[in-house]
């Protein structure tokens, strides 16, 4: 596995489990596979509903805590800050944890213009040691500048969909320069990558899978990925990319695969609260 050390000097498992979708009855056994088999990073959410089930999993694995690295969200029904405050409280609680990795702002939804609050409670969460770094997620570059103009400390990453059909050069960039990691969700496009031909005959050439490939171009661009299944092999094939490197050319080609394409919504548009 490989690490990233974030701009606190905190450092997190490249790939992680994704769990959105993931029933919290059923989540508990997911993430037990997953932990077995060697992640050591989950990402959940207040809205994903299944933070108890992941609490169990960890618990049940007997992982020393400072081994695990554990994030979770701010739903936009709780923006602002004693809300946010409150939420944080009551993911914890569901996890079972005494602090967490990282917690982030899961959509700006800036048409109710309160994620400044949202993310000074975020401030104040980090400050006294509730949460070793903090985030955002879904934020485009004009959300981060008004971070940067009105709160006290640079988000560790940006959780944003990015696959090779939406690559996000522009944001990506502007992250880098502020010290800002690129987290992808969705990193598979949903599955939508592992259909694309030119994913399946780079696939044949290293005789790996589709999907093997498509993580490993987001570990070589050098950002944190976060694959969900509920299938154990797909969950150990999403594990084993760190035995193999796409040659520069390859990376090219895939880099070429770019169409701004979301699976998702622009979160200009999010307004679900
Ligand atoms: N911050 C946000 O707003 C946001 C939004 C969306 C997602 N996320 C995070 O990102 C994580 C991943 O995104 P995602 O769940 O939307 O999509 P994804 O990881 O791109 O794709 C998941 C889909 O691909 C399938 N799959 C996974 N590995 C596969 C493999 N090796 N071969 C074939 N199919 C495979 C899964 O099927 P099975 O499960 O049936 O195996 C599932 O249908 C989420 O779980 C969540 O933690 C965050």
């Amino acid at each position: 596995m490989n690490y990233i050390t974030l701009n606190n000097h905190v450092r997190i498992p490249q790939l992680g489990l994704g769990v959105y979708k993931v029933l919290n009855e059923e989540v508990s056994d997911v993430v037990s596979h997953a932990l077995k088999v060697g992640y050591r990073s989950i990402d959940t959410a207040q809205f994903y509903e299944n933070e108890e089930g992941v609490g169990e999993a960890l618990k049940r694995s007997e992982i020393p805590r400072e081994d695990l690295f554990i994030t979770t969200k701010v739903w936009n029904s709780h923006h602002g800050y004693d809300k946010t405050l409150q939420a944080f409280e009551q993911s914890l609680k569901k996890l079972d944890l005494d602090y967490l990795d990282l917690y982030l702002i899961h959509w700006p939804t800036p048409m109710y213009d309160k994620y400044v609050d949202t993310y000074k409670a975020l401030e104040q969460l980090y400050k006294d040691g509730r949460v070793k770094a903090i985030g955002v997620s879904n934020f485009h570059i004009e959300h981060l500048e008004r971070l940067f103009d009105e709160c006290e400390i640079t988000p560790v990453l940006n959780q944003v969909e990015c696959h090779p059909y939406l690559q996000q050069k522009e944001l990506k960039a502007f992250c880098s320069k502020h010290n800002i990691y690129m987290e992808s969700w969705s990193p598979l496009a949903r599955g939508g990558m592992l259909e694309d031909e030119t994913i399946q005959k780079i696939a044949n050439k290293y005789n790996k899978t589709p999907a093997q490939i498509v993580l490993r171009w987001h570990i070589q661009e050098n950002s944190i990925v976060i694959p969900k299944s509920v299938t154990p092999s797909r969950i150990r094939e999403n594990f084993q990319v760190f035995d193999f490197e796409l040659s520069e050319e390859d990376m090219e080609v895939i880099t070429k695969l770019d169409r701004g394409e979301r699976t998702g919504r622009d979160p200009n548009k999010m307004d679900m609260i």
